[in-house]
């Protein structure tokens, strides 16, 4: 987490000042690893700034951009997703009179976008190897734009001005092409910025936003009552954790029972907090923590933690060089490493005072009452979850590496897979049979990336193995973000689950798929439609 580092540290705590800065970086999160890489050594290759044009019209004709974006290992994507931040630096850099910055910026953009239009010129998408040196260059640059902060006040203003000339380019290019607005599935995630950037200006204006939290919060210790449903939800994106708790609402039989607890990171913390006063959500409780104000949570206790300050793990996350290219990037991919998503193998200290809870990805619809949940019978066991080894290869031996001894003599390879995403988990058990010292144990034996490569599945299997109980399996349904699912599964499902790279916020969801959860949208919202959320 960057407040380990010890040059940022003071930066982080300067809550609010630098949150719109980092809330641009949210989806970069590349530049995580950058901030990592930089603690151990300073950045010594400059970027290579090389006056190639840019042919624009070629991109638009040749490979079919869909079908790479939604590939795993997409590059197109992360070579996009740098150049949009990069363009918005580049108007801030220009304002700020910063003109040689602006120029390197603009130089780095037309490399990476040269990248993307040979790709589209002889249809193959970009490879690793040809684009491991734009993509590290471009991560540089936006490091150092880091070192060059805002202030916030002028921040918020200049990137609504940016927001507003993105929009404008943005329909001139679909117009143009149909094509290129497909590589433009950065629409969404822009309008989510926008989002943010709105709702983190009305919190900090409104006395009355913050105060109706503040008496919501006092009007109950709903929060650590055991007699009600407590859900929890680790997110950074404030929509998807609006449809998770709105449907979840919505399908209650009691929601006043109904408490979340939603876990974000210092950007995304007003933002929630302002969405989560304004709207009510047929009274379900909603309490919002930011993951930056857990102490506990750090390196001298959190091993994931601790090896990413270790250089030769940033390294090979960042650079990627230690493997001969092997690994596609998105096990690289510093998604798949944050603190949120492993804040799930910490939920009992998350919350000291619960007994039992039910942990939700933020990429599901709930489309059931869940009360029945709480009262299934896990067995003595910790965790309750729908099985996944219907098809015979979702079975430990699809994730572990059975070349391993550790793996060999602890884990039957024909053990059955399970969902991590709608999971029960009986706090008490957990703590008794300290499950998080076992996962504890297993990311420290796999510091040198051999168990398994990335993620949050695989030590989830390892950690509850022999500790799950499974659930009916109509009370998760998988993979409307990725593949075609049995219509009776859908319509018979509590749970949906859009895992995978089609997720229903962005361009490249699943067309059949959007209107179950776009249904739990408010798109009449003003502050939607002021970002253009639809
Ligand atoms: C591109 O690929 C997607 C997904 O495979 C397909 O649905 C679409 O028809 C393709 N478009 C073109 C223009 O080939
Ligand atoms: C780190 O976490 C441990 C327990 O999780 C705690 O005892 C310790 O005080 C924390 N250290 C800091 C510097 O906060
Ligand atoms: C839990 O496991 C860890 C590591 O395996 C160990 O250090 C710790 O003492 C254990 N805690 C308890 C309460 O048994
Ligand atoms: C699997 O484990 C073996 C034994 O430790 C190791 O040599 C090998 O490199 C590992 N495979 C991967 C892909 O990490
Ligand atoms: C919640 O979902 C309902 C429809 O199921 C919708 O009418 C309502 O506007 C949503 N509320 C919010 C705040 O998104």
């Amino acid at each position: 987490m960057r407040r380990r580092n010890q040059g940022f540290g003071r930066q982080a705590r300067r809550r609010y000042s630098n949150f719109v800065w980092l809330m641009l970086c949210g989806l970069v999160i590349v530049l995580f690893f950058i901030v990592l890489l930089s603690k151990g050594n300073q950045p010594t290759s400059r970027p290579i700034v090389t006056k190639r044009t840019y042919k624009q019209d070629r991109i638009l004709e040749g490979l079919n951009v869909t079908e790479e974006m939604l590939s795993p290992n997409s590059i197109t994507r992360q070579l996009n997703d740098q150049i949009s931040l990069a363009k918005s630096l580049v108007v801030i850099a220009k304002e700020s009179n910063n003109l040689q910055f602006a120029w390197e910026l603009s130089a780095q953009i037309r490399n990476s976008q040269v990248l993307l239009s040979n790709a589209a010129t002889r249809q193959t998408p970009p490879t690793i190897t040809e684009s491991e040196t734009t993509i590290r260059d471009m991560a540089l640059l936006l490091y150092q734009a880091q070192q060059l902060h805002y202030d916030s006040a002028t921040m918020i203003m200049r990137l609504k001005a940016k927001i507003q000339s993105l929009e404008e380019q943005m329909s001139s290019l679909s117009d143009k092409s149909s094509k290129y607005g497909q590589i433009a599935a950065e629409e969404v995630p822009k309008s989510l910025y926008c989002l943010g950037v709105q709702l983190a200006t009305e919190w900090f204006r409104s006395p009355t936003l913050q105060r109706r939290l503040v008496d919501r919060k006092q009007s109950g210790s709903k929060l650590e009552d055991n007699s009600l449903y407590h859900f929890c939800v680790f997110s950074d994106n404030i929509l998807a954790t609006s449809v998770v708790i709105n449907s979840t609402a919505m399908n209650s039989k009691n929601p006043n029972a109904v408490v979340f607890h939603v876990v974000t990171d210092e950007v995304n913390h007003a933002p929630m907090k302002a969405w989560f006063s304004m709207n009510d959500f047929r009274g379900v409780t909603v309490d919002v923590q930011n993951i930056e104000d857990f102490s506990w949570l750090n390196a001298s206790y959190v091993p994931v933690l601790r090896q990413l300050q270790d250089s030769e793990t940033a390294k090979y996350y960042f650079s990627g060089s230690n493997d001969n290219n092997r690994t596609p990037i998105k096990f690289r991919n510093p998604k798949y490493l944050s603190m949120l998503n492993h804040l799930r193998f910490y939920i009992p200290e998350v919350y000291p005072s619960l007994k039992k809870v039910i942990f939700l990805d933020d990429d599901v619809v709930v489309q059931r009452d869940l009360s029945a949940l709480f009262s299934v019978d896990l067995n003595g066991n910790v965790n309750g979850a729908v099985e996944t080894c219907m098809e015979t290869f979702h079975r430990y031996h699809k994730y572990l590496n059975y070349s391993h001894p550790l793996i060999r003599s602890h884990f039957d390879p024909d053990a059955c897979g399970w969902g991590f995403g709608m999971n029960v988990f009986d706090l008490t058990e957990w703590r008794k049979r300290n499950v998080t010292g076992i996962y504890h144990y297993w990311q420290e034996r796999n510091v040198d990336r051999t168990l398994w490569k990335l993620g949050t599945l695989p030590p989830g299997l390892l950690t509850f193995y022999g500790l799950t109980a499974p659930l009916d399996p109509s009370w998760h349904v998988l993979g409307l973000g990725y593949t075609n699912v049995d219509p009776k599964l859908i319509a018979n499902g509590a749970v949906l689950h859009y895992n995978g790279n089609a997720k229903p916020w962005l361009k490249i969801g699943m067309e059949k798929y959007k209107p179950i959860w776009d249904k739990y949208v408010d798109y009449s919202h003003p502050l939607l439609q002021q970002c253009n959320v639809h």
